[in-house]
């Protein structure tokens, strides 16, 4: 169990009660101290790892139309080019594409070659019970990999590393400390949260050690029309199987609650994140529990189906009953607020499956041969 408190302050939040350095890590105040200013500028050369997934997608095209140079490595293992689609109408090019594995010196020569100014790392094993189905895997991607990324930033003078983490990290929180705060000790106790927990105290270490600014954000479930993903999230699954006609499998008793939140919004806080200093752990999600039970009903509704799910035991030993983030520091730090509901978000979701579905989708077309996924 990793068991620590990653401390980091934004102007006016969060500054009191510190819990002693012996237990936490604490963040340098003054790089801290300065609230996102709309505006500031635009990250010249931006290397996005895992910018081919369901989220890194959305953040390479939102990068491009921020005005910067974009580049992404991916091995392909989840994502699709298909993700790319948005970037690539915006002017990404093959060449800036690279099929590879950030567990490797490729990955590092890239990084010393091309000398980013801001690393974005979305690259990882992505799936909670596939880190409980092989655990040495998803140590060797979302530890290995972050870290063997993590030290070539170090080394080549990047400013800023952007991270994706999860709120697994917190493991199971009281109801009395939901939405919880980003002073709450990590505690996770899954292969998972662990492996995430261990990425934030690996950023907290190249910082304090050799100077590595980071603004590793915690992120809630993300949810949005994720088609070229091989593992969709629940909101997806549910309401494909809805729309199949076929009765959808909740799996534990559907009163775990989580905290959902729109992939739109956060590609919005990652955009946000690449302009700031370097604000710490932040969270990102609505503060809200929703449970499982509850998210099945809206899905249910929205697509207008009265089938009832069957329930079938939690097969991925997760013990967090649930979670919400309390996202005040992001909205100090970032200007970063949600914008879009869960009713709202899962009828974006629904309408694009259905015009999927219709044949209406946007497709993607590569000027050259697409690179083929490396596989998990
Ligand atoms: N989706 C969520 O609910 C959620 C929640 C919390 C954190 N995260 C984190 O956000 C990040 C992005 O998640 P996502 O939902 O877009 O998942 P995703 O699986 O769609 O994206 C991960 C991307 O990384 C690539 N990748 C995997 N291993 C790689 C390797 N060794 N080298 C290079 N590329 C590799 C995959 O091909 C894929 O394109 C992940 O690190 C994930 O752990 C996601």
């Amino acid at each position: 169990m990793v068991h620590t408190v990653v401390q980091s302050s934004c102007k006016g939040h969060g500054g009191d009660s510190v819990p002693p350095l012996s237990r936490s890590l604490r963040m340098d105040a003054e790089s801290l101290e300065q609230p996102f200013q709309p505006g500031s500028s635009v990250p010249s050369r931006v290397l996005v790892t895992g910018g081919a997934g369901f989220i890194g997608g959305g953040v390479v095209a939102r990068l491009m139309l921020m005005g910067s140079d974009v580049r992404v490595i991916d091995d392909f293992s989840t994502g699709s080019m298909e993700n790319l689609a948005d970037a690539a109408y915006g002017g990404l090019q093959e060449s800036d594409v690279l099929d590879g594995d950030v567990r490797t010196a490729e990955a590092v020569d890239i990084i010393h070659e091309w000398q980013p100014e801001v690393v974005v790392h979305l690259a990882g094993q992505s799936s909670a019970p596939a880190a409980q189905e092989m655990p040495l895997f998803d140590a060797d991607v979302n530890i290995f990999g972050t870290i063997n990324v993590l030290d070539a930033c170090a080394r080549s003078g990047v400013r800023l590393f952007v991270y994706a983490t999860s709120s697994a990290i917190y493991g199971p929180v009281p109801a009395e400390a939901l939405p919880v705060r980003e002073d709450h000790p990590l505690a996770a106790t899954g292969p998972y949260g662990i492996s995430k927990a261990v990425g934030v105290c690996y950023l907290d270490w190249y910082r304090r050690e050799h100077g590595l600014a980071f603004t590793a954000l915690a992120l809630g479930n993300v949810y949005g029309p994720d088609r070229a993903v091989r593992t969709p999230g629940v909101v997806s699954v549910l309401a494909e199987a809805l729309l199949d006609g076929e009765q959808p499998t909740i799996y534990g008793d559907g009163r775990q609650t989580r905290d959902f939140v729109h992939v739109s919004d956060v590609v919005d806080a990652i955009a946000r994140a690449c302009h700031h200093p370097g604000a710490g752990l932040v969270n990102i999600g609505t503060g809200r529990q929703t449970s499982v039970n509850d998210l099945y009903r809206t899905v249910a509704a929205t697509v207008g189906s009265s089938t009832l799910p069957r329930y079938e035991p939690q097969f991925d030993g997760s013990d967090l009953r649930r979670m919400a983030l309390n996202s005040g520091k992001a909205l100090q730090c970032l200007g970063w607020r949600p914008t879009i509901g869960l009713t709202d978000g899962v009828q974006l979701t629904v309408r694009e499956i259905r015009r999927r579905r219709a044949g209406q989708q946007r497709p993607y077309r590569p000027t050259t041969e697409q690179p083929v996924g490396a596989g998990l």
